[in-house]
């Protein structure tokens, strides 16, 4: 693995006793000081990935003004559910079908900068024999790999769950790399009901640092999930500090791991109070609930934060991201929806190939209207009642 350019470690400026206090004794702990110094290996030094330029590229590419992710990664299960809410059986030429309708809305890219896909679709082909990866990136998408292997019951907690998918995971994510893939998704989840309990929290933060630099390590940008659920009746400061203690520990264990911030995307949850809270917030009390996290926890080298959209209506999820971008943010602030992307599209497509022009339509102006909303200036009007219907589901997988 060669060193990149990017960050070499710096000859060390070593103290010498004349920037000390006059008069005050040196005292030396009797354990190894750890020092840089130039020339010697220092034990704090740390080879960055072979691929770190090219991280830090994609994570800006993916981050850019007026853009965000198009999530398209559910699982085969999840789009069989999709597909079953409007009469399809979930076949893999439905799946296909559907998948190509997706990536070939004309002028997508003008508000996608990347799209999650799953394993099937990083390998398939368009209904017309076209490479979707190929389309993504002629149209100036960058194409992304979900690379967990979902949720199983956490042993020993209460009744949480843990992500799985570390094993074989250098190898997977070389070849997602062959494939095309440039960025990488790992979604794990923390419930507040359940908890969360502090377990639970740490299995979470540790898989996602190792999850991270693995994915770094084979040239794909990693985006760091940890969903905090919508599900109960707690209110918003609950989530928040739920929140903070997640965060904490996630970037505790991204150091430790010696994940490049520069090369890393974060895909939060916003705050929000619980599904069942009586109590409801505005998009403003939203925004700086989870304005006021990020400062407090997300380092500026992160390029972006990518919102999930967690079960929000389409309207509720642009409206809360438009009302963080009024003024700037050290990161750029975008989503990354599912969801809040492709309920109504999915809806007006109804399985019926005539309908396919509307269906990319109802795309389009979703995509648009959270670009515009990622520049801070959506206006909310003119939306359809389908848009402002909640989607939220207990103990949603994906
Ligand atoms: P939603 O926006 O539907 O919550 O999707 C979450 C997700 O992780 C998709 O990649």
């Amino acid at each position: 693995m060669a060193s990149a350019s990017l960050f070499k470690p710096s000859p060390a400026t070593v103290l010498d006793k004349s920037n000390w206090v006059k008069g005050q004794t040196l005292r030396q702990a009797p354990v190894s000081v750890v020092r840089f110094s130039a020339g010697a290996p220092s034990t704090l030094t740390v080879r960055a990935s072979s691929y770190a330029d090219e991280l830090v590229k994609t994570a800006k590419t993916v981050a850019s003004p007026g853009r965000g992710i198009l999530a398209m990664d559910e699982s085969n299960a999840t789009c069989g559910k999709r597909l079953a809410s409007i009469g399809l059986e979930n076949t893999e030429a439905n799946r296909q079908a559907y998948r190509t309708l997706l990536v070939s809305a004309p002028g997508l890219g003008n508000y996608i900068s990347g799209a999650i896909l799953f394993e099937e679709t990083l390998y398939q082909s368009t209904v017309d024999g076209k490479k979707i990866v190929d389309l993504l990136v002629e149209q100036g998408i960058v194409p992304g790999i979900k690379v967990d292997k979902g949720l199983v019951p956490l042993a020993g907690s209460n009744d949480e769950s843990w992500c799985q998918g570390l094993d074989g995971l250098a190898s997977r994510s070389a070849a997602y790399y062959q494939q095309g893939a440039r960025f990488a998704k790992w979604r794990t989840v923390v419930s507040i009901p359940n908890g969360p309990s502090a377990l639970a929290v740490k299995e979470a933060a540790w898989g996602l640092a190792r999850y991270a630099a693995i994915s770094q390590d084979n040239g794909l940008v990693p985006i760091v999930e940890p969903e905090i659920l919508l599900d109960g009746e707690h209110g918003i400061d609950k989530t928040f500090e739920v929140a903070q203690k997640v965060w904490a520990e996630v970037f505790f264990y991204l150091a430790e791991n010696n994940v490049l911030f520069e090369g890393i995307l974060l895909k939060p949850s916003m705050v929000t109070p619980g599904a069942d809270c009586k109590e409801r917030a505005t998009p403003e009390e939203v925004a700086s609930y989870t304005l006021s996290l990020l400062q407090r926890r997300i380092p500026p080298a992160v390029p972006g934060i990518m919102f999930l959209s967690g079960g929000q209506s389409e309207v509720e999820a642009t409206l809360n991201l438009n009302a963080m971008n009024q003024s700037p943010n050290p990161w750029h602030v975008s989503f990354s929806y599912a969801r809040a992307l492709q309920n109504t599209c999915l809806k007006t497509w109804g399985g019926r190939p005539e309908n396919v022009k509307a269906a990319q339509e109802a795309l389009l102006l979703r995509a648009s209207a959270n670009s515009l909303a990622q520049l801070g200036k959506y206006t909310g009007e003119g939306e359809s009642e389908e848009a402002k219907k909640g989607m939220f589901v207990k103990g949603y997988v994906y």
